[in-house]
């Protein structure tokens, strides 16, 4: 186990702080970790929070609100722009596909106005999943469509199935296939000395009218080179996205299995419920992540998750903030003025 002096003094106070946290101190330990996103309120002014891929999204879904669009028809108009984007490999077209080579894709959307929700999940062959888990809200009585079920549904509104798999992403997936084993019959380039990576990305984006309205959606190709199947937090509602009218909109990115175990969109939203400002509240659940996060498998040092969260929050005053486990997380802001990328305050400087 690592001896206090090695740990630098701001993860030092903040391993105290997860240890302290069974004794039911939140408040005072979100209040203690780093903070970089602090925000004065914007009453009445619209607000758009997403993760930091999503300026261009953050852009039309502003523009739309100001032209006097509903908060869902503008957050799923924002994060279309990045879902057909093929050069964003973590969303949509031209994302990362599972251990197969088939991009499968997973997506919610919550309408706060009408407290209502859809989402999908394995869904192939469409490039704005979100679109769909639109309609998915819109034209059923149910909430989540998977698989063929959710291409079917597509298609049937009108939906072009098209090959998702760009070049890029085929490339990726190769060299992935390739260094999985040394016993099997793939020839990797372990000469480059380059390691097998797996990364995540996922596009979230919340809304806030000068009406007051809340809407959110969530979008991704999930965890690269996923089990086929597999299907991460973004089309779970109360995981990958909860948005409750009278009290605020959050979204994750990252680990999606750690934002299921949680019910982590949920609870963040109940600790805004209870006072806590968005920030804060999303710090207070990464520090319980921190502190379940007991498996070795998932350390990469006692205390401290081998993995990654980052927290979008907007609470109904305007209020916003962000949040990471790790140093390094961004998310943009719309204020109604200006459309900017900020740092996310986090638990821990480094792994
Ligand atoms: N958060 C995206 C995923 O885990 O699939």
């Amino acid at each position: 186990m690592k001896r206090d002096s090695d740990l630098s003094r701001r993860d030092f106070l903040r391993a105290g702080l997860v240890a302290g946290l069974a004794g039911g101190a939140a408040a005072r330990l979100a209040a203690s970790v780093a903070r970089e996103s602090i925000e004065p309120a914007q009453r009445g002014m619209p607000v758009i929070i997403a993760s930091g891929n999503g300026l261009r999204a953050s852009e039309r879904a502003m523009a739309m609100i100001k032209a006097g669009a509903d908060t869902l028809d503008a957050v799923v108009a924002g994060v279309n722009i990045v879902e057909e984007d093929p050069s964003d490999m973590s969303v949509g077209y031209g994302g990362l596909p599972n251990e197969r080579g088939d991009v499968e894709l997973d997506s919610c959307v919550m309408h706060g106005p009408t407290y209502n929700a859809g989402a999908v999940a394995s869904l192939r062959g469409i490039k704005t999943p979100s679109s769909v888990a639109k309609l998915v809200m819109e034209r059923t009585d149910h909430i989540l469509l998977v698989g063929p079920g959710a291409l079917a549904f597509a298609k049937a509104h009108g939906f072009e199935e098209v090959d998702l798999l760009t070049d890029n992403a085929r490339r990726a997936w190769l060299r992935w296939k390739e260094r999985l084993s040394k016993s099997d019959d793939w020839l990797d380039d372990e000469e480059i000395g380059a390691e097998a990576e797996r990364p995540t990305g996922t596009i979230n984006c919340c809304a806030l009218n000068e009406k007051g309205e809340l809407s959110g959606v969530t979008t991704t190709s999930g965890l690269a080179y996923k089990i086929p199947g597999r299907v991460g937090d973004s089309p779970i509602i109360g995981a990958g996205l909860y948005v409750d009218n009278d009290v605020g909109a959050f979204g994750p990115t990252g680990r999606g299995e750690a934002a299921i175990m949680s019910c982590g969109s949920r609870i963040v939203v109940e600790n805004m419920h209870r006072g806590m400002k968005p920030e804060d509240a999303a710090l207070e659940l990464l520090q319980r992540i921190c502190a379940k996060t007991t498996e070795k498998r998932l350390l990469s040092s006692p205390g401290k998750p081998n993995f990654n969260l980052n927290f979008y929050a907007v609470n109904k005053d305007g209020e916003y903030g962000a949040a990471a486990i790790y140093r390094g997380g961004t998310y943009v802001v719309h204020d109604g003025t200006t459309n900017t990328r900020k740092q996310s305050a986090y638990i821990y400087e480094g792994r």
